[in-house]
């Protein structure tokens, strides 16, 4: 969108009143005609305009979608999202956001799609992603930090998530699932995958995609059984680019902290209130097999406390972790 037009739908939002088209003339600076093309041109982007002789335009309703111009105005970083890119359509957002971040894209830059083709979920699974509904986005780090920290990025992410998801829908009994999935009564609403590209004492960068159900209204019938959307849990519409703005409002400081800090320390209270694994029997499946035991925290490197029945605590690292019946 050019400024000029983004410069019209601001002014437009900021009054709940008709804007009469000699008064829009007037401050822009431009004719009729030209202003008239700049409303068909938000029209055309989905914003609905009422126009009525006489009165002038009065804008009506926002097509709800992710896309910069209605993201900027909510953030409060410094950087995260203000570089954001908006696809209707892409394969993947973490692959697209790792070409962006082979380019140079600063760190803090956001890729966000209405919908995916592609869509990848952890553990080589894919992620249903239809238009219209959701949130799929990805944002690039760059910390200068060894490579055997990152894996406490999806921590940090999964508490952005949760802290924004409780912020701006309010009272949800929302659950962090180690390593990074937000869960409501035991459903999906968000999952979280890290991809990262480094050497063996740096990095170069890493890219959280994040993919929050945030509207749908059905659950499609292959994930019916462990998903669930924030539509559902709160009976009410969210809007997209607010849960977005509040994810990277959260996100920032919580990064900024724990570079500082050098690990997940100042966090642990957080994620052990809302671990939805805290003293349970569980199943952790990883590339190293399987280990069965009982949950009794995480370290401060982020690490899952796995009490096996002789007594023994194993600091397990990675994984996907499995109630057992
Ligand atoms: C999981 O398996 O729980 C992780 C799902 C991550 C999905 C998000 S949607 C945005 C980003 N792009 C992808 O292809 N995957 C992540």
């Amino acid at each position: 969108m050019n400024q000029l037009t983004l410069q019209i739908l601001c002014r437009l939002k900021a009054s709940d009143m008709f804007l009469s088209g000699g008064e829009l003339c007037r401050e822009f600076g431009m004719t009729r005609s030209a202003v008239w093309k700049h409303i068909s041109r938000l029209r055309k982007d989905g914003y609905a305009i009422e126009a009525v002789s006489g009165r002038g335009y009065r804008l009506s309703g926002s097509p709800g979608l992710p896309v910069p111009e209605e993201v900027a105005p909510l953030l409060t970083t410094e950087r995260f999202g203000r570089n954001l890119v908006f696809h209707k359509e892409v394969d993947s957002t973490n692959m697209q956001a790792k070409v962006l971040a082979r380019q140079g894209a600063p760190e803090g830059s956001v890729l966000v799609a209405d919908s995916q083709t592609g869509g990848r979920g952890r553990m080589g699974r894919a992620w249903v992603s239809p238009p219209g509904a959701n949130l799929y986005f990805s944002i690039i780090f760059r910390p200068p930090v060894p490579p055997v920290r990152l894996s406490q990025i999806p921590l940090l992410a999964a508490v952005a998530v949760h802290q924004a998801l409780c912020t701006a829908v309010g009272r949800l009994p929302a659950m962090i699932k180690w390593p990074n999935d937000i869960l409501i009564k035991g459903r999906k609403v968000c999952g979280i995958l890290c991809e990262m590209e480094i050497e063996p004492d740096m990095t170069h960068f890493v890219v959280a995609g994040i993919g929050v159900n945030v509207n749908l209204k059905e659950i499609p019938a292959e994930i019916g059984q462990i998903a669930t959307s924030l539509f559902l849990e709160s009976g009410r519409e969210q809007s997209r680019a607010g849960i977005l703005s509040a994810i990277l409002n959260h996100f920032e400081p919580l990064y900024d902290k724990w570079f500082e800090a050098d690990d997940l320390c100042e966090l642990l209270p957080y994620l052990d209130r809302y671990a939805w694994l805290k003293d349970r029997e569980v199943i952790v499946d990883n590339f190293n097999g399987s280990l069965a035991g009982c949950v009794r925290g995480m370290s401060r490197t982020g690490e899952l406390l796995l009490e096996s029945e002789d007594g023994t605590v194993h600091q397990v690292s990675s994984g996907e972790a499995h109630i057992r019946k």
